[in-house]
């Protein structure tokens, strides 16, 4: 693979810097990813693959099949391999440990008199984060089945959805989970040896459902706590902040926002939220309303 113009790749296939700008141009309208002129070589390798088994000979004919009616669903595919998808369970802790310490409590207590936990994984990709925002609550509440707990599980890449409801991780990546917690929550996956399979308990908590965040947001009522981590990220600067304004109204007056380690927000939001500690935000108004 050469690189021959700034936005241009030449090797077995050639991307020109036309080609290029028609799918960051794609990308950018329907997911509001932004690709710069540093991403070519990353979009020829992530894309490559589709041309091999498309059998296309350059990205020209690529651009146009994907243009055309008949490439609608490639459009999808080409979504799907130029999103970043890398997760870890329990990834940035301190998270966990906030929802643990200070917006678990007072919601079990509540939860046990009849009411609702409602968490969002805003772009949960394979499922490691919101099981781990499953895990935290059983952690606590062990009998969560009992009680109205929902975490809503989201994403745009249908591939990903399908990884969390199918919840069946490499032991490999389970070494981020708490020992205790992996044990009693996971059990060997049948018939995949050194894989572990999300138990029945866990999996309930969490609805996995496909979700745009750039597009219509369908869901009713607000959420406790969300974990939007590390996909606005991609995003640019209007994009970014009217996301957070958006986060902001569909939180409950008390919910805490969790954002990725290199996040900054934006907007209303950065009026509105107060830092409750590392990228750590709560309503400003909820230092004055009783826990
Ligand atoms: C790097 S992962 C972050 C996963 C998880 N939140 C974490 O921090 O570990 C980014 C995810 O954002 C998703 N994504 C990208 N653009 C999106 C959009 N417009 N709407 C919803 N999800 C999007 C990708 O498919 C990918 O799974």
């Amino acid at each position: 693979m050469t690189e021959v113009a700034q936005t241009e790749v030449t090797g077995e296939f050639h991307l020109s810097a036309g080609d290029f700008r028609q799918i960051s141009a794609i990308m950018h309208a329907e997911t509001g990813v932004l690709l710069d002129e540093s991403k070519n070589n990353l979009v020829y390798s992530r894309l490559a693959k589709r041309l091999r088994l498309l059998r296309l000979k350059n990205f020209s004919e690529y651009c146009a099949f994907i243009e055309s009616e008949d490439g609608a669903g490639e459009r999808d595919a080409m979504i799907a391999a130029l999103t970043t998808n890398v997760t870890r369970f329990f990834r940035e802790s301190h998270h966990f440990e906030h929802l643990k310490k200070t917006i678990l409590p007072p919601l079990i207590e509540q939860a046990k008199q009849g009411g609702k936990i409602r968490f969002w994984s805003a772009a949960c990709s394979s499922g490691q984060e919101p099981y781990s925002m499953a895990l935290t609550v059983l952690s606590l509440l062990p009998d969560a089945a009992k009680y109205d707990v929902k975490i809503l599980a989201t994403d745009i890449d249908p591939n990903m959805l399908a990884f969390g409801e199918a919840g069946i991780y490499d032991a490999a990546l389970m070494a981020d989970i708490p020992a205790e917690l992996g044990r009693r929550w996971f059990a060997p996956a049948k018939d995949q040896p050194g894989f572990f399979a999300a138990g029945e308990e866990l999996r309930r908590l969490v609805t996995f459902r496909k979700l745009n965040l750039i597009g219509d947001w369908p869901m009713q009522g607000k959420f406790h706590a969300i974990f939007c981590r590390n996909v606005v990220i991609y995003f640019d600067d209007p994009t970014k902040t009217k996301i957070w304004d958006r986060m902001v109204r569909v939180m409950d007056a008390k919910a805490a926002l969790y954002i990725g380690h290199s996040e900054r927000l934006g907007g209303k939001a950065e009026q509105l939220l107060r830092s409750d500690g590392i990228t750590t935000y709560r309503h400003k108004s909820s230092m004055t309303v009783p826990a």
